[in-house]
């Protein structure tokens, strides 16, 4: 349908003009609660299909072409909102937080006062907590094209309290396609009316050669970090800051994720699922590199930039084969999350970048996913 549009397009030579449209929403389930959910499905003249939902501001499917032009959908999903809120759903491409990774023993203190949130990975705080996390509540969507392309930006209001957290927080992820390349810019801002802790990121599974295939061991991948933050075995960091020289971390040069993971394996992590300390952005600019995945076979390669100073990279060592999207089945290390982000627990660590917000500054985050394609 795209491509038939495309070449119609391309016959009156008005392509950007006929393509351009604000993205329309289908339905796509009822939440338990019986919340009506939509998904909106995101275009553009380079051959990606983005949709996103506004259950848990998620992204659902991502796809991208191979080196043949061949379009797949490469991360992690379900086909309706009843398989996201279902046991097998691992935070499959949702909005993460309010503070996305661990808080450990999933307790604070916060200007004199205590916090205690949900312990929902023992003896931990994973990912926002239980119930009312930002995967699990429904975003208001406001659906936009202008002369960059399509996208949604999806606001939510957390109110004070939420999941133990304080403050009312004022929420917006916007997801924006580039028109003429393959790029997907994800836009974070919050506002709060009390100091909170906040750690916004996207926990999409990527396989670059499309959803479902056996594994990522064989991708290569590069972080442009000289240093992570070790874990202690509950994976909460131990505060240093080490390099990666000599060790499995050290991903600065691309390698197959399969090379030194085995050294991993009897770690609590069971493999990757480390914070690597972003180096500094070039020059003035504000995104800096975080990290490029790519699969030789397909040819898709993925290119991240970020204002964050951190990236999860973790290689999905806790998947166990539940069945996703068309009947997929998501084996053991058969994606990897790639989740810009400040560092786990940083509110027991001073020396970790600060991630109070206080009321009347305004958080604001970026991240863009370039995909591009390499030759044999
Ligand atoms: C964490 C993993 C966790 C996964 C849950 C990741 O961000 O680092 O430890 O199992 O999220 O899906």
């Amino acid at each position: 349908m795209h491509r038939m549009l495309t070449a119609i397009a391309l016959a009156l030579g008005t392509c950007s003009l006929t393509l351009a449209a604000k993205p329309t929403a289908t339905s796509f389930g009822k939440t338990e609660s019986g919340k009506d959910v939509e998904l909106y499905t995101l275009t553009n003249d380079a051959g990606a299909i983005v949709k996103v939902m506004t259950h848990g501001a998620t992204l659902v499917q991502l796809q991208v072409p191979d080196r043949e032009g061949q379009v797949e959908d490469i991360i992690f999903g379900f086909d309706d909102v009843t398989g996201y809120e279902s046991a097998a759903n691992q935070y499959f491409g949702c909005t993460a937080g309010r503070v996305a990774n661990r808080i450990a023993k999933g307790m604070f203190t916060l200007d004199g006062k205590d916090y205690t949130l949900a312990v929902n990975n023992e003896p931990n705080a994973l990912h926002g907590g239980v119930e009312r996390s930002l995967d699990k509540v429904e975003w208001a969507a406001q659906p936009f094209e202008n002369e960059r392309g399509q996208g949604v930006a999806f606001s939510y209001s957390s109110p004070d309290g939420e999941e133990g957290y304080p403050g009312k927080l004022d929420l917006v992820v916007t997801y924006a396609l580039a028109k003429d390349k393959n790029a997907l810019t994800i836009r974070y801002t919050a506002e709060t009316d009390a100091a909170t802790p906040i750690n916004l990121t996207n926990h999409a599974y990527f396989n670059l050669a499309g959803q479902g295939s056996p594994t990522i061991l064989d991708h290569r991948i590069r972080i442009n970090a000289d240093s992570y933050t070790p874990v202690d075995e509950t994976l909460i960091p131990t505060g240093e800051i080490k390099s990666v020289e000599g060790s499995p971390f050290d991903l600065r040069k691309p390698i197959k994720i399969g090379k030194h993971i085995g050294e991993l394996v009897e770690t609590p992590a069971l493999g990757y699922d480390h914070n690597f300390v972003l180096n500094a952005p070039e020059g003035d600019k504000k995104q800096r590199l975080a990290a490029v995945l790519t699969d030789k076979q397909s040819g898709r390669s993925l290119r991240i930039m970020t204002t964050e100073p951190g990236i999860q990279f973790y290689s999905g060592n806790f998947l166990r084969g539940d069945v996703g999207k068309g009947g997929a089945v998501y084996a053991h290390q058969s994606a990897c999350c790639l989740e810009t982000q400040h560092f786990p627990d940083s509110i027991h660590h001073p020396n970790f970048p600060n991630t109070v917000l206080k009321p009347g500054e305004k958080f604001r985050s970026a991240t863009v996913l370039i995909f591009s394609t390499v030759k044999e």
